[in-house]
């Protein structure tokens, strides 16, 4: 076999190689583990009435810190860890989030503070006119 003809053969198992690596690669990257993102609204006249209170809605977990109806009396992030995608909880006692998979934890603003997650949860924006709570990002 010549040299042209052995390089053109080599030529399609190497594609196919390739797009199964690729196909594999762009799977481990959108494993679930990554923020959506979400415009919703909340009803604060019955929704997240007592601090510690949380909610879960479009992949978002939105948690009441403080008393009052203002955007610093909560927290909302994403709800799936960043490590393999479990819903994670919010621990009124510690204030921060756990994930009850491998037991990550995080802040309330969704930093890691105990991996095995290496990646902070994204933090959403939250904003509030009477009593209709509005999470963007
Ligand atoms: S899925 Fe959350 S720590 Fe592993």
């Amino acid at each position: 076999m010549d040299r042209r003809k052995f390089l053109s053969n080599l030529g399609t198992p190497v594609v196919a190689a390739c797009a199964v690596c690729m196909g594999a690669c762009s799977k481990s990257n959108s494993s679930g583990s990554g923020g959506g993102s979400a415009n919703f609204t909340v009803d604060l006249s019955s929704q997240l009435l007592g601090v510690g209170s949380s909610l879960v809605s479009n992949g978002v977990i939105i948690v009441r810190l403080a008393t009052g109806n203002v955007p610093a009396s909560f927290s909302a992030v994403q709800v799936n860890c960043t490590h393999e995608g479990t819903a994670i909880n919010y621990n009124a006692a510690s204030n921060q989030f756990i994930c009850p998979n491998h037991g990550s934890t995080f802040t309330t603003s969704g930093a890691v503070t105990l991996g095995p997650a290496n990646r902070n949860l994204k933090q959403y924006t939250i904003s509030i006119s009477g009593n209709t709570m509005t999470v963007v990002g």
